[in-house]
């Protein structure tokens, strides 16, 4: 059977077949080019240092203007920031469809992008990783930083990025191979030569599936449910330890069970990973997420910060109405 061959809409998740074809530079001296050893503890040298003050000036997502200010960004501190964006746009052809997006994402926390049918949400989902370099049309300009290092600089090799910075979309996609082969691609491509069983069952636990898969590893990963598709492509993601994941509406195609099981699965990921997830679901975002970002037609970031507080007590007049329902 011919290898399904990604395509810019569902680009598969950071375990690309082209990967092997690339070789990493590996003596880069910069963060994005330079995946963290498998089997390194996270982080454990840099302690989170949760309440120290934010060194830096605050940044405001209207891109220098005050009709929109969201003073509330200042409530990541820059040694909380795995993600910041500074002045990021993205035109595809002469239609800009993201302004100049300033904002920072907070480690091991869920951030949850929402707003309208064509606001930018996947546009800007797909900068986090690169993976708009698959779209012919896109132009991206301003910075994206991922652990300070511009993830746009030439220098940057985007299937290493990929491979920190995993993604999940939203129609289940998993490859035409056996459970085991899924989950094992992206390793067998970085040249992964440890305890590959261990490897697989834990990222398969880690995805909440192997109670339901572990004794048939062998079979095909496109004769699971929808769910359990899901959950393996979220595996897959895993499985070559990223520290970051993007979700794509992941439960959109899912009935209310297998959604809640993702959800879940979010939740628990948090504790390890980024987890930055679209949704169209407004009560999804209020309970899997810790801080919002909405998007508004014309891909403007408008608010961005506590979840709680933006569903309660949002600052703008235009993200209230659409979070009610008066739009959208
Ligand atoms: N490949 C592309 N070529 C040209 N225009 C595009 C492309 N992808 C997206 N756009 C345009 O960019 C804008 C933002 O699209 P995007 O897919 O990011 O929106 P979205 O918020 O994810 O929408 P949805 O909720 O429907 O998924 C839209 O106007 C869309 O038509
Ligand atoms: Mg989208």
């Amino acid at each position: 059977m011919p290898e399904k061959q990604p395509t810019a809409d569902e680009p598969h998740t950071a375990n690309e077949p082209h990967a092997a074809n690339e070789p990493r530079r590996a003596h880069e001296p910069h963060a994005a080019n330079e995946p963290r050893p498998a089997h390194e503890p996270r982080r454990a040298h840099e302690p989170r240092r949760a309440h120290e003050p934010t060194a830096t000036e605050p940044i405001r997502t209207d891109g220098g203007r005050v009709t929109e200010a969201t003073p509330s960004i200042q409530e990541i501190p820059e040694a909380d920031t795995v993600i910041e964006s500074k002045d990021l746009t993205v035109h595809y052809g002469d239609v800009q469809a993201l302004q100049p997006v300033n904002v920072r994402l907070p480690e091991r926390e869920v951030t949850a992008i929402i707003g309208p049918s064509g606001c930018g949400k996947s546009t800007f989902l797909r900068c986090l990783n690169r993976m708009n370099d698959m779209v012919d049309a896109a132009r991206v300009g301003g910075e994206l930083r991922f652990r300070g290092k511009n993830v746009y600089d030439g220098d940057v090799d985007p299937v290493a990025l990929r491979r920190r910075v995993g993604m999940v979309f939203q129609k289940p996609n998993p490859f035409p191979k056996s459970i085991y082969d899924n989950v094992a691609y992206g390793l067998k491509i970085q040249g992964f030569d440890g305890d590959m069983d261990a490897r697989v069952e834990e990222a398969l636990r880690g995805a909440a599936l192997w109670n339901e898969v572990s004794d048939q590893l062998d079979s095909s990963g496109l004769a699971l449910s929808g769910g359990q598709q899901q959950r393996l492509c979220i595996a897959r993601a895993i499985a070559p330890d990223p520290e970051v994941i993007l979700m794509d509406e992941p439960a959109s195609a899912l009935d209310p069970v297998a959604t809640a099981k993702v959800e879940d699965l979010i939740d628990e990921l948090a504790e390890q990973y980024t987890v930055v997830i679209v949704t169209h679901n407004m009560q999804q975002a209020a309970r899997i997420s810790d801080k919002t970002a909405v998007f508004l037609t014309g891909g403007k970031l408008v608010e961005f910060g506590d979840t709680d507080r933006i569903f309660e007590n949002p600052e703008n007049q235009r993200v209230e109405d659409y979070i009610t329902g008066k739009f959208g």
